[in-house]
């Protein structure tokens, strides 16, 4: 039986983190179906496709290559982990994930991977809601406001932006605006998703919490 871990939630929730972590306990891959998103948002900048034009976005969603292995995301071959996190391609990406013939193509990729690899811990927005709806065990993270836009203005010094935590933000209400509100697979919890607040919670506990579900659930079936 194929193990898939959903993990679903806003910007700084602690998705990625708490993936990294599942899949480090159960021996998983881990796949960031956000990176998909930002590579095929920078091709588009790169290609100067309107990024309101669903068709033209998807053309080039349809004609790239992105590799996600361990971390790392190749766009055509080329390594473009840090560009995908800059502020660039943190604007536009919500516009482009918005356009169903996108999601229809990356969601394609993203159970191909799965399928691929035999399995994985799979984070995103929709994987408990439309890519993976039988998945082993669906989580679904939240965190107060404030711990999400001063977890993002970490990751953007970490990354040498200086960035105020106000800003941060602006952006990150901007973006959760548009993924909760499009039409085609908004953000939300499935309804058999567990819902865990990270606000007070360190990673270890979280972790340790999914990974006992899923030990759980694998054991009786
Ligand atoms: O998780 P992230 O911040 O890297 O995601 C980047 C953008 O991609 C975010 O604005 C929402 C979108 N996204 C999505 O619509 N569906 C997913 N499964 C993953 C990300």
């Amino acid at each position: 039986m194929t193990i898939v871990i959903a993990i679903d939630g806003p910007s700084g929730s602690g998705k990625s983190t708490v993936a990294r972590g599942v899949a480090a306990a159960l021996a998983l891959p881990v796949l960031d179906t956000g990176a998909m998103y930002r590579a095929v948002t920078l091709a588009a900048l790169e290609a100067q496709v309107p990024l309101d034009d669903a068709e033209a976005c998807a053309a080039i969603a349809e004609r790239v290559v992105v590799t996600l292995e361990e971390g790392v995301t190749l766009l055509d071959g080329r390594d473009v982990r840090a560009e995908i996190r800059g502020p660039v391609v943190t604007g536009a990406v919500s516009i482009v994930a918005a356009h169903p013939p996108v999601r229809a193509i990356l969601v394609a990729r993203q159970r191909a991977w799965v399928a691929r690899h035999g399995g994985g811990v799979v984070e995103g927005r929709d994987i408990g809601t439309v890519v993976f709806p039988d998945a082993t065990v669906k989580v679904y993270l939240v965190a107060a406001d404030e711990v999400r836009a001063r977890r993002r203005q970490r990751d953007e010094l970490a990354a040498a932006r200086d960035v105020a935590v106000d800003e941060v933000k602006a952006a990150l209400d901007r973006r959760d605006a548009i993924d909760s509100g499009r039409t085609v697979s908004p953000l939300r919890a499935a309804e058999d998703a567990i819902v865990i607040d990270t606000t007070h919670l360190d990673v270890d506990t979280v972790v340790a919490d999914v990974v006992a579900r899923a030990r759980a659930a694998e054991a009786s079936r």
